[in-house]
């Protein structure tokens, strides 16, 4: 049974190694997500049960999301998507993004915002199946892709 709730101080080293873990395809093809390669002392403080949710399978952590107010404005946004690569495709992924829609619901939100790379393979088309629809692209710095955000009414 999959379990979703708010992370615990002693979850953190898991945590850790499983954002590692899951982007290690990521960063080897040229998407240098910031979760690839943080640190512990960059991860703490984004650690807050408020806004930093872990999934559980028979006891096991197999994936992490972080579900926040955007930095102006009512919207909400989700960063940290991750599941354990021995997971992935098992619908841990969709769920927690279900899961971030519903708290972003609760909280008022009118939109959940993402970010993720224009040009990667797969990912851009997995969130349109999901409902978000491309609103503006960046070019933030220190990445080797450009970013495309993408928004779903809640
Ligand atoms: C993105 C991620 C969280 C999805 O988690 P998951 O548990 O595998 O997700 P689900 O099983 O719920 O769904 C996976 C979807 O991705 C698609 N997918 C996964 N790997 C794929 C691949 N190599 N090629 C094409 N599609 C792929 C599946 O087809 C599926 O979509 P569908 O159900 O509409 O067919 C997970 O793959 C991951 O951790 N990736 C590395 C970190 C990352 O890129 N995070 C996203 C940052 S924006």
């Amino acid at each position: 049974m999959l379990a979703i709730r708010p992370v615990r101080p002693e979850d953190a080293p898991a945590v850790l190694a499983l954002l590692h873990a899951a982007h290690a395809w990521n960063l080897a093809n040229g998407f240098n997500f910031t979760a690839a390669d943080i640190t512990a002392e960059d991860l703490a403080p984004r650690l807050t049960p408020a806004h930093f949710f872990v999934a559980e399978q028979a006891g096991k952590l197999v994936g992490t999301i972080e579900v926040k107010p955007e930095k102006q404005g009512p919207d909400w946004g989700f960063h940290l998507l991750a599941v354990d690569p021995e997971t992935k495709g098992g619908g841990v992924g969709r769920a927690l993004v279900a899961f971030a829609e519903d708290l972003g619901r609760r909280m008022g939100a009118p939109r959940l915002i993402l970010d993720t790379p224009e040009t990667h393979p797969w990912l851009p088309a997995f969130y349109a199946r999901l409902g978000y629809e491309p609103f503006r692209t960046d070019q933030w710095a220190g990445k080797r892709y450009r970013s495309v955000l993408m928004a779903k009414r809640l």
